[in-house]
């Protein structure tokens, strides 16, 4: 851990499908902390759902609106933040979690994730004509980034109260607040 690092918080980032928000909750839990989810503070913020920003105002708007709720997180202390499945993809952003959470990335094979979100309708990347494909293409992309974490949690196999029991010792062990 470098020493201008203060991993105060747990953030949580990776691909959509993958639980972090459902670990991210347990994992709150068990630490005695806030949780935080920053689609939700967007949402509330806005008083808009993801998918009609993207619509209306296009994925810059809501890039944009995640870079300001990042800066805006780096006062806090002693919360889970689970982030957007895009929002490590801006270095900033990366470098804002970094400098006070542990990062945890939860890792998925694209064919589990697409079983996990073929379901759902809530996520604007996916309405897509060849939604599987969108998912391997992006994966992709963004396996640069996501590997930049701290620890990295593959939930190809392992239950929720497992990943959250890892979670948790990872934190521990790195040293962060409790
Ligand atoms: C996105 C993931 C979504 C949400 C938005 C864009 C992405 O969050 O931020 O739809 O770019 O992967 P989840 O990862 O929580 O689904």
């Amino acid at each position: 851990m470098q020493p201008h690092r203060r991993p105060v918080n747990l953030a949580l980032i990776g691909f959509m499908g993958t639980g972090k928000t459902t670990v991210g909750r347990l994992v709150a839990e068990q630490l005695g902390f806030e949780f935080l989810d920053t689609d939700e503070l967007i949402q509330a913020r806005t008083g808009r759902t993801i998918t009609d920003i993207f619509a209306k105002e296009g994925e810059p708007a809501f890039r944009a609106l995640e870079e300001q709720v990042v800066q805006e997180l780096s006062a806090r202390e002693k919360t889970v933040i689970s982030t957007g499945g895009g929002l490590p993809t801006n270095p900033e952003n990366l470098a804002a979690l970094k400098s006070f959470a542990l990062v945890v990335c939860l890792w998925a094979s694209p064919e589990k994730i697409w079983e996990r979100v073929k379901n759902q309708s809530h996520r604007p990347l996916l309405h897509d004509p060849d939604p599987q494909k969108k998912i391997r293409d992006l994966l992709a992309v963004r396996e640069p980034f996501y590997k930049q974490a701290d620890v990295l949690i593959n939930t190809d196999l392992r239950s929720v109260r497992e990943a959250t029991q890892q979670i948790v010792l990872q934190y521990k062990l790195g040293g962060g607040k409790r």
